[in-house]
């Protein structure tokens, strides 16, 4: 009988291909112009309250780290907007802008800093249940979808969908592969979930000075989720999200 020829596992294949010496040459070595760092938006806008305004609790950095733990079930009460708007400074916030590449509150390789965030808002003080981009670039967010049914479109592909549902809101971050790609090639894709994790744990200890608590997850459907919210899933796909509530 003919021996089936076994395809190479994609996890040490993916480490493999990514090493510095099989890369080709990336879009910054071609002299292609870089990818804009955030997706234009056009549309309604709402404005978040100014991140130096917000009163946060004072908490010990040591205590922060050692009491933080997630957290899969939330009360009913809501989040306020100026709780929602410190996580989001907390995880994407641009701290200064120079020459078109951005300066955020989280490390990003060569600071790239290729993520989007989408937010579910399911109780938000002052914000209509709906799904929602953050326009880091002006501190705002952008309306994408106010129909009723969104939150539970989004949550039912995930493998967990009552930590969505549950929650007050969550902060799904989406990446756009050129903005990291076009200086590192494919080992761009380990530099965006390297990323990923600085972003997570900022929601966490966020959350511990806004009086909140979250769990992050990576447990999707990627052709449903990247579907639910019109992403191409090649060049702009979901990564992680981190469920947020009291
Ligand atoms: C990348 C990543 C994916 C995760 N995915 C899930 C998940 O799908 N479901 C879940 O309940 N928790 C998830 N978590 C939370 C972990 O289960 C949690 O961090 C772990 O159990 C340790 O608990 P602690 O965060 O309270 O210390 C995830 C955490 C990370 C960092």
């Amino acid at each position: 009988m003919a021996k089936r020829k076994r395809r190479p596992q994609a996890g040490p294949e993916f480490m493999r291909r990514t090493q510095f010496k099989n890369l080709g040459p990336t879009g910054q070595a071609r002299r292609e112009p870089p990818p804009m760092p955030e997706l234009h938006y056009r549309g309604e806008t709402i404005d978040l309250p100014d991140p130096t305004q917000i009163e946060t609790t004072e908490i010990d950095l040591r205590r922060a780290i050692d009491e933080r733990k997630s957290e899969r079930v939330f009360f009913d009460d809501p989040i306020t907007l100026d709780a929602l708007t410190y996580l989001l400074w907390a995880t994407q916030g641009i701290k200064e802008f120079e020459q078109g590449e951005t300066f955020r509150t989280v490390p990003s390789a060569g600071a790239r800093h290729a993520f989007e965030t989408y937010i579910i808002a399911n109780k938000v003080e002052g914000l209509d249940r709906g799904l929602y981009r953050y326009l880091a670039m002006g501190h705002k967010l952008g309306i994408i979808d106010q129909s009723e049914e969104i939150g539970d479109k989004i949550a039912n592909t995930t493998l967990q969908p009552e930590l969505i549902q549950t929650s007050a809101a969550t902060l799904i971050w989406t990446a756009v592969a050129s903005r990291m790609t076009w200086r590192y090639g494919d080992r761009g894709y380990r530099y965006i979930h390297l990323d990923a994790g600085h972003v997570g744990q900022n929601l966490y200890l966020g959350t511990m000075a806004v009086n909140c608590r979250a769990c992050t997850s990576a447990a999707f459907n990627d052709d449903e989720l990247n579907r639910a919210l019109k992403l191409d899933g090649v060049e702009h796909f979901a990564v992680y999200f981190g469920s947020v509530g009291k």
